[in-house]
């Protein structure tokens, strides 16, 4: 059921070109069209990534527009859920299927302790394997928050051993996000410090089996991203990289122009920065 999924295909061919896929966090219909705009533009597949947040404000809609702009683009996107931590909203994103709905679900068990992270993220990817979905799933802990994103801010970060990688590749997922260093959201004082021996030796205890993925990106260096990608991340997260212009545009012109002029004018801040990170990401006439 897995063999036409778009998450795995754009990713699979991503990292066999050494590229990354910019996949972004959106929040209402400006960013998820901002998205498809710059994957087009730029001939770059790219993921469309909404937060369970998203079930809670709008139940299925604002997810059946995503699958609709994602699925009709000229160029291949995928809707993936991320940070999916509860499995009834697991179970809700999953039953829609992949035509209606996700293509891909990061089940994050990350709060629980290991032995349970396992066990449901076992039990949580065969119920979406079953229903044609890819599953991320994230061993370790990735310090930071989120906006919309509840109860993560004051978990204690945990670096993913390699030991942890063959633990969880066994549960059957198709990518896995690591921590080595990254954070969501701010970086804090120390800045961003990344640990690329342990990526690289997360990589080889993969063996192939899974692809990569980077969360925490919006205050990491070009250069540093393109490094990640090189130790063999495909799949490169990012937020704050739109969130943040779309705020200081609200703050600027919010209630001074027009509502509808503010939705095309955000719409094309969020699709200028969106297609500038494809091009960080080596992603650009790729399709
Ligand atoms: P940033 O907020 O640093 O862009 O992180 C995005 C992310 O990892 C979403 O899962």
């Amino acid at each position: 059921m897995l063999s036409n999924n778009r998450s795995i295909k754009i990713l699979e061919a991503a990292e066999k070109g050494r590229y990354g896929i910019v996949s972004v966090v959106c929040y209402n219909i400006e960013a998820i069209l901002a998205v498809a705009r710059a994957a087009e533009a730029q001939r770059s597949p790219a993921m469309i990534l909404l937060f369970p947040w998203a079930i809670r404000y709008a139940s299925s809609h604002l997810i059946a527009f995503a699958a609709s702009v994602a699925h009709s683009a000229s160029v291949p996107i995928a809707l993936h859920l991320d940070h999916a931590a509860s499995p009834e909203d697991i179970r809700f994103a999953a039953d829609l299927g992949p035509e209606r709905g996700f293509d891909s679900i990061m089940v994050d068990m990350s709060h629980y302790e290991k032995a349970e992270n396992l066990r449901l993220t076992k039990e949580l990817t065969t119920y979406c394997h079953e229903r044609g979905i890819a599953v991320e799933a994230e061993p370790g802990r990735i310090e930071g928050g989120e906006d919309g994103l509840k109860g993560t801010e004051d978990l204690t970060g945990m670096m993913t051993t390699p030991e942890e990688v063959e633990e969880f590749v066994r549960t059957g997922i198709d990518f896995l996000a690591p921590a080595f260093g990254n954070v969501h959201g701010e970086y804090g004082p120390r800045g961003v410090q990344l640990e690329f021996d342990r990526l690289e030796s997360i990589r080889q205890e993969a063996r192939g089996r899974v692809r990569l993925v980077l969360h925490g990106t919006t205050a990491v260096p070009p250069e540093t991203i393109q490094r990640c990608i090189e130790h063999g991340v495909s799949k490169i997260n990012v937020n704050k990289l739109i969130a943040r212009p779309y705020a200081e545009l609200l703050r600027e012109k919010g209630g001074k122009i027009p509502t509808t002029k503010f939705m095309e004018e955000a719409t094309c801040v969020m699709q200028e920065r969106i297609e500038w990170q494809m091009q960080v990401c080596g992603s650009v006439a790729k399709v």
